[in-house]
């Protein structure tokens, strides 16, 4: 191996073991503020999704912790205690119908595809240690999208419009807060292979495509 070589794979090793730790402090945060809606949640149905997907993020972080400590990762957060907190306040501050729009179509949705860009890319173990968080994240988009659907079918249509309207919005508020944590994701997924203006592509795109989805009426 010569010494470039040896450099590029270090590079991905630290930059790798920087997004496992960033994808679990996500997850650990999404599992605790959908634990903490289970008691306000309108009805069984969606008290009975967000329980499972507190046992699905558990499962998830367990999952990488796991991988992370034979991988070698460094332990170290991405992401401080404080940004955590700012991140929880901001979810818990929020009404039903922003929750799931906040939750599902951005952090669930937008952020898997990012998490999906990088697994052709990964190592052997890496991609394993996503396969099944990957998998469920897919339930939780549809727990997010049909539900957020079924509320929006009972608004108004002025309402509903509005709403509607008010989503991309959203959407780059909470990207804008994202990037302003000081965490250079382009460097990181940069070394890790990932072309960065086509993952964005690709994450605008699947934007276009959520919104599109719950936009549609509901199913009869
Ligand atoms: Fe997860
Ligand atoms: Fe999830």
């Amino acid at each position: 191996m010569n010494l470039l070589h040896r450099k590029l794979e270090s590079d991905y090793r630290d930059a790798m073991g920087q997004l496992l730790v960033l994808y679990t402090q996500v997850d650990r945060l999404i599992m605790e503020a959908c634990a903490e809606r289970i008691a306000s949640a309108p009805d069984e149905a969606a008290k009975l999704g967000l329980a499972k997907q507190v046992g699905d993020e558990s499962r998830h972080v367990n999952i990488q912790r796991e991988w992370m400590e034979k991988f070698g990762t460094s332990e170290t957060p991405v992401i401080s205690e404080q940004q955590e907190k700012a991140i929880l306040d901001h979810f818990r501050q929020l009404d039903w119908l922003d929750f799931l729009a906040d939750m599902y179509l951005c952090v669930e949705a937008l952020g898997s595809d990012a998490v999906e860009q990088v697994v052709p890319l990964a190592d052997p173990g890496t991609k394993e240690s996503l396969r099944i968080p990957l998998q469920d994240e897919l339930d939780h988009i549809a727990f997010g999208v049909n539900r957020l659907k079924q509320e929006l079918s009972h608004m108004a249509p002025a309402e509903r419009e509005a709403f509607l309207d008010r989503i991309p919005e959203r959407i780059r508020m909470l990207n804008q807060s994202f990037h302003g944590m000081g965490l250079n994701v382009k460097v990181l997924f940069e070394a890790v292979g990932a072309d960065y203006g086509e993952l964005c592509k690709s994450v605008l795109q699947r934007k276009d495509e959520v919104l599109k989805e719950v936009s549609e009426p509901l199913a009869a």
